[in-house]
């Protein structure tokens, strides 16, 4: 009878340890998953400004200086030594190489991709510059050492291949000028209006 006992005793042991340790082992998956929620890299010799947020999965390279207020969606990848400007927003799976500088005011769409080497694989490269309070829309594609001018606006999928005047419009592969910022903050405000 105290044999019987005994083993239960033991056996009821081996169950209470083996269900700790199936806990423990199911906090650390639950912990692992914690941390790839938060999870972003951001180089220790880049100059991060003050409320800027990185979102999950985004990069961010060696020296590269991020103003103050911007936002950096999911997986961007913003290379080493690239400069961004105050309040700009960059949304998720922007690809910013080195050398690009972009401005204050900026609004950078999904997928938009910058590039700096005309003649890959080179070791000779030129950043694209945005200037203050320019709009590159989704998917648009800039070429190496192009400036978008001040308040210009690069429409969905353009291919950009020269410089974007300040204060116009461009669309299309190759991009062209379609109409003026003026224009685009007039139809904006319209599209906002509730009454039209
Ligand atoms: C540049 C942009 C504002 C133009 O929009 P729009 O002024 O409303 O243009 P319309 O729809 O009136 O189109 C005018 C003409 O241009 C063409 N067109 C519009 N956008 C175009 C684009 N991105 N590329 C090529 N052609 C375009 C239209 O087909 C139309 O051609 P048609 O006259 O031969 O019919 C718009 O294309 C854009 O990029 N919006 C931003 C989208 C975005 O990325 N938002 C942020 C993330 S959610």
């Amino acid at each position: 009878m105290k044999i019987i006992q005994r083993k239960v005793n033991q056996k009821q042991t081996k169950t209470k340890n083996k269900n700790k340790k199936d806990i423990k082992s199911n906090n650390n998956i639950l912990n692992k998953i914690k941390i790839a929620k938060v999870n972003n890299y951001v180089s220790k010799t880049a100059k991060i400004g003050k409320n800027v947020k990185i979102w999950h999965f985004a990069y961010v390279g060696d020296n590269t200086i991020i103003g103050d207020n911007v936002m950096v969606g999911s997986l961007s990848h913003i290379d080493y030594n690239v400069k961004i400007g105050d309040n700009t927003r960059i949304e998720g799976s922007v690809y910013i190489p080195p050398l690009t500088v972009i401005g204050n005011n900026v609004f950078i769409a999904p997928g938009a991709t910058f590039t700096n080497d005309p003649y890959p694989m080179s070791p000779k490269m030129i950043g694209v510059t945005v200037q203050d309070g320019a709009i590159i829309a989704a998917r648009a594609v800039i070429k190496p050492g192009v400036t978008i001018g001040k308040n210009a606006v690069v429409g969905m999928g353009a291919v950009v291949t020269k410089d974007v005047p300040s204060e116009t419009v461009v669309i299309g592969n190759p991009a062209r000028i379609k109409y003026s910022r003026k224009e685009y903050d007039e139809k904006k405000s319209l599209w906002e209006d509730p009454n039209s």
